[in-house]
């Protein structure tokens, strides 16, 4: 390692605020959130913050009013303030790509003026958001005709990764505000099975599908567009048919056309718009399509809302920042390895595999944006499911397992679908299970109900299990945007004290590589000459044996 790479290596934990943490975790590492209560009956109500909305209550965590202070410190040392500011003014923050980042333009009003090389964006947003919402108006109101004459009814976003996961979970959780009318599909894998499910009961003179690619160059999206493109044929049976059925999402115009999509139903972003954070883009048609204009653009209100209370306020009053720094004090000091994301919201089931790719493919990167391998923990892994689903499942390894495993619990105070007793019951169930991560039960408490002597260190809660809580009024477009939006900034503040590049994702190349080597491997007829190694060959052996005999 060269001299500068070892400077750079080193800046984070050579900072003062990093070294000021790492002493203040061995005197409060172990302190119990019991004490830490105890110690402050205000606790619960002065450990929270409220910002658009969006009501934080981070008193569940193993931290004191230092570490806060400790926390904001590293921020500040690390600039976080000036990383924001180069985010929101376009600068190309995106090193390795030489690109700005510029996901809060899509959400920017008409009067704002956003510059990249020289010219704003901004009115080139509104253009395309105008352009969905004729497009998605003449679906829902029937008037976009298949090529036999009959209004498309169904929906069908072919796409993977971020033209996917946040489509799906934006139409999962906003399915209360979509039109019925319509059906929406989503098909990401390259699995057959997923295009074959996912079409096999649609009348192809009814579907419309919308190939959702920034490259349009994605293996699985080009074999998935394909696929779809011959199963509308084979029903139609005239060419003519692709302009009615097929419509494009992408920044690549060239491939667009060379699929057969007229470049008139392609709806455009651009490159300062990562993947990940694309669905308030074009990239959100089905979205636009099933819960129409207006409701989208309630969406993109909630995401500003956010994006100006992340820029301007305090970093002890900004959720966004607190959220990152909190995960980042388990992250770094505690040695956690995994977040778990727990909506109590059955819409909201699709938001932890959202948060997947947006923070592990953001911010999982072992090296600085200048190249040094880092000598701290980067990115955790994101996981979740809704509650009360998960309570019956992995909550046990959260309660009692040796693992630490900070939560995000996020719960809506009105529910969407009032049925008897069900939201209080489910209310009920989020309340408690923070409070049992928190404070668990003693042994004496165990002993105390009587417990029998064998089993009293099986029923013992440890408790000192962090968690924060985020509740918000009802589960609407504009709340879905703020959410968002929190998660998003979150995951860039990370990033920016890590010193690495949250906006690139070469660590998705080589699979692809290696994949397109292979794929002859297995079709030819012939045996193949294999060169990898003795593993790989013998997988490959095996597979095309039980295949088909051909080997
Ligand atoms: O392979 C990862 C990735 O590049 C993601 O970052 C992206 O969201 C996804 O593939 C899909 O890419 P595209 O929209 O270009 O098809």
């Amino acid at each position: 390692m060269t001299k500068t790479r070892t400077a750079a290596v080193k800046t984070l934990t050579r900072r003062p605020a990093w070294k000021a943490l790492a002493e203040h975790y061995k005197k409060i590492g172990n302190v119990h959130l019991r004490s830490l209560f105890a110690d402050d009956p205000r606790r619960g109500a002065r450990l929270t913050a409220e910002a658009a909305g969006l009501y934080l209550d981070y008193s569940k965590n193993r931290i004191t009013d230092e570490t806060i202070r400790l926390l904001v410190n590293l921020a500040r040392e690390c600039n976080l303030r000036e990383c924001i500011e180069s985010m929101f003014e376009g600068r190309k923050i995106n090193v390795t790509e030489g690109r700005a980042v510029l996901h809060i333009a899509l959400r920017a009003p008409r009067s704002e003026k956003i510059v990249v090389d020289g010219v704003d964006i901004v009115p080139q947003v509104h253009a395309v958001l105008d352009k969905m919402a004729v497009f998605s108006e003449r679906v829902r109101n029937g008037e976009w005709l298949g090529y036999t004459g009959k209004p498309v009814h169904c929906i069908v976003n072919v796409g993977i990764g971020g033209s996917d996961l946040g489509p799906v979970m934006a139409y999962e959780a906003l399915k209360h505000y979509s039109k019925r009318a319509l059906t929406f599909r989503f098909v990401s894998n390259v699995d057959g099975t997923d295009f074959e499910e996912a079409t096999r009961d649609l009348n192809p003179e009814e579907t419309l599908f919308i190939i959702s690619s920034k490259t349009f160059t994605t293996l699985e999206t080009m074999a998935n567009a394909h696929t779809a493109r011959a199963w509308a044929l084979s029903a139609l049976h005239h060419q003519g048919a692709v302009a009615r059925h097929f419509v494009a999402v992408s920044t690549n115009a060239s491939e667009v056309a060379k699929f057969g999509i007229d470049t008139e139903n392609m709806f455009g972003f651009w490159d300062w718009v990562g993947g990940r954070y694309s669905m308030d883009s074009a990239i959100g048609l089905s979205t636009m399509t099933a819960i129409g204009p207006e409701n989208f653009r309630a969406m993109l209100v909630g995401f500003r809302a956010m994006d100006e209370h992340f820029r301007t306020a305090p970093f002890e009053k900004n959720l966004p920042v607190l959220m990152a720094l909190l995960s980042l004090w388990y992250n770094d000091f505690f040695g956690a390895e995994t977040v778990a994301v727990l909506p109590y919201d059955q819409y909201l089931k699709r938001f932890p595999a959202y948060l997947q790719q947006l923070a592990m493919e953001s911010n999982g990167k072992r090296v600085t944006v200048g190249g040094a391998a880092v000598n701290y923990q980067t990115g955790p892994v994101y996981w979740g499911e809704p509650g009360t689903n998960g309570q019956h499942s992995f909550y046990q390894l959260i309660h009692q397992g040796t693992k630490l495993i900070p939560c995000d619990f996020i719960g809506f105070c009105r529910t969407l679908n009032p049925i008897g007793r069900h939201h209080e019951v489910l209310m009920a169930n989020l309340f408690a299970q923070t409070e049992a991560l928190a404070f668990g039960k003693t042994e004496d408490e165990v002993r105390a109900e009587g417990t029998a002597e064998g089993l009293a260190p099986h029923r013992v809660f440890e408790g000192n299990r962090p968690t924060n809580t985020i509740l918000a009024e009802r589960l609407t477009p504009e709340t879905l945007g703020k959410l968002i939006a929190l998660y998003e900034h979150s995951v860039f503040v990370q990033g920016s004290i890590w010193q690495i590049d949250s906006f690139d994702q070469w660590g998705v190349e080589l699979g692809k590589v290696l994949a397109t080597r292979i794929i002859p491997e297995l079709e030819s007829v012939a045996e193949p000459r294999l060169k990898h190694d003795s593993s790989t060959n013998n997988l490959i052996r095996h597979y095309r044996k039980l295949k088909g005999g051909r080997s």
